[in-house]
């Protein structure tokens, strides 16, 4: 039997064929542009996503039509918290306001200050980038699309209803939505209302492992696909990257990506709505996650790198013939604002600690040493909220350094391992949900942990030294916020 992921991303859709082996028949993406029409606002047109499903599967279909026709489930991952409002023909009424757009940030705030209650039920209080407070900014700036509006979906669940026909929506996606009661596994009437939507204007709910409809024959037969096969619920893109590496119910993990996660699975709901750590649904039933959300992980990077014009492997490689340990050069990585901890859409970037000697290798060795001290406030949040670790595994982009790795594992006091063959995405999470779906098999007999390839154990003399810096870094923020 084979199975398709897709993983709508927001700089290109990716595509899996893996067969009941869990091997990697197929695999291809295709790129997606964005749209920033101003400061802060970020943007995508949905049918872009599909018109690069198309290409891809166009393609396959031209040069292995034989895999396609043998695939007997679909699978669905996404990026998360997009507002795809459509009209009454099922249409989007505007270009989807992405997750990583600012605009809401006074409606975000209103809902937390005349709801404060609601956030122990969503798991987190309401930030610019989730779909309730976009929808509250459209009927303020955009009365007469709000007027127009009949459906939100997020960004996956409008691919599953060209897919499929159906309105539907799964637990870990509709999580980020800021209207799902987390602990019921069900719409918030109390959030639809602080939002003015209603219930009618939801999509259905289902568990990611479910079936949410089968493929249209129309489509089938176009797409060299079985008719009616099953497409899964799936899952937003953070739940299917960790059922990709097997973490269901246990198995914290950093996520290194453009933006970066500390992501803990859980049998249990445990809020921490202060710290802004989202305790949400996994896409598995009876469990949930906590993830502490940045907006910055490697994108910092390749930033600095775009900066000075220079490869990333050799920017890496001349850090590392630096001594090892903290360098006097602090770095605030919140070039697009931040989430946990701060919800804080208007920071910023900042470096601090320069001299006339400061060479390009120590700015980029605070780059890194920034970021990970933002998975250190992430940690401390974790910790607030009764998760102490000792181990986790790291994956994403930033994962291919082992230097960087290292550093993270000497700034956090924790034993990080990577796993072989680097991890295969959400894509791939979303096909062994796609299989668990279709053939009933329980998704934890399906998504084992990949095997380790190396474990950086921290330097407990470094991770002393890290301590002072990571606190100077915490200054160095209210210095920033301070002068804005
Ligand atoms: C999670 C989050 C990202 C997006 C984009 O809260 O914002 O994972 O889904 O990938």
């Amino acid at each position: 039997m084979l199975f398709l992921g897709l993983d709508i991303g927001t700089s290109a859709v990716k595509a899996v064929i893996v067969d009941d082996k869990e091997a990697v028949l197929a695999e291809s993406e295709q790129p997606l542009s964005l749209s920033r029409p101003g400061p802060g606002l970020s943007e995508q047109n949905a049918d872009d996503w599909i018109a690069a499903i198309e290409t891809i599967l166009t393609r396959w279909q031209a040069e292995q039509p034989a895999l396609l026709a043998a695939v007997e489930g679909i699978g669905l991952s996404g990026q998360m918290h997009g507002s795809v409002c459509l009209d009454a023909e099922d249409r989007p009424l505007a270009p989807v306001i992405l997750w990583n757009d600012g605009r809401a940030a006074a409606e975000a705030a209103e809902l937390n200050r005349d709801h404060p209650d609601l956030a122990w039920r969503l798991g987190v209080p309401a930030m610019p980038g989730f779909t309730a407070p976009k929808l509250l900014w459209l009927a303020r700036h955009r009365p007469e699309l709000r007027a127009r509006l009949r459906r939100v979906l997020l960004p996956k669940d409008y691919v599953r209803l060209w897919l499929t026909g159906e309105h539907v929506s799964e637990m870990s996606d509709a999580a980020g939505s800021w209207w799902l009661d987390q602990a019921e596994r069900d719409w918030s009437d109390a959030a639809l209302a602080a939002s003015g939507v209603e219930r009618s204007q939801m999509p259905r709910l289902i568990e990611g492992t479910e079936v949410s409809g089968g493929l249209r024959p129309a489509l089938a037969a176009r797409l060299g696909l079985k008719p009616g096969i099953p497409v899964a619920g799936g899952a937003g893109d953070a739940m299917a990257g960790a059922i990709g590496i097997g973490a269901i119910a246990d198995g914290a993990f950093l996520s290194l990506g453009t933006s970066g996660q500390f992501f803990v699975p859980s049998t249990e709901y445990r809020p921490l709505p202060d710290k802004f750590l989202h305790t949400f649904c996994h896409a598995v039933p009876g469990h949930w996650v906590q993830m502490a959300a940045l907006l910055n992980g490697a994108s910092c990077l390749a930033w600095a790198a775009g900066l000075v014009g220079e490869p990333i492997e050799k920017l890496l490689a001349e850090v590392a013939a630096l001594p090892p340990g903290p360098g006097r050069v602090l770095f605030l990585p919140y070039l697009a604002g931040e989430r946990t901890p701060h919800n804080d859409a208007e920071a910023t970037g900042l470096f601090a600690g320069m001299t006339g000697a400061t060479g390009k290798a120590e700015l980029i060795r605070a780059v890194l040493e920034g970021v990970a001290f933002s998975f250190a406030d992430a940690a401390t949040c974790l910790a607030e909220a009764g998760t102490e670790l000792s181990e986790a595994a790291v994956i994403g982009g930033g994962a291919r350094s082992p230097l960087w790795v290292q550093l993270l594992a000497d700034v956090l006091g924790l034993r990080l391992l990577r796993y072989r063959g680097g991890e295969k995405g959400p894509a791939f999470g979303a096909a062994r949900l796609a299989r668990s779906a279709t053939s009933g098999e329980p998704i934890g007999a399906i998504a084992t942990k990949p095997p380790i390839l190396d474990i950086a154990e921290p330097r407990p003399e470094l991770t002393a030294a890290y301590a002072d810096r990571i606190a100077a870094f915490r200054r160095l923020y209210q210095a920033e916020k301070a002068a804005r």
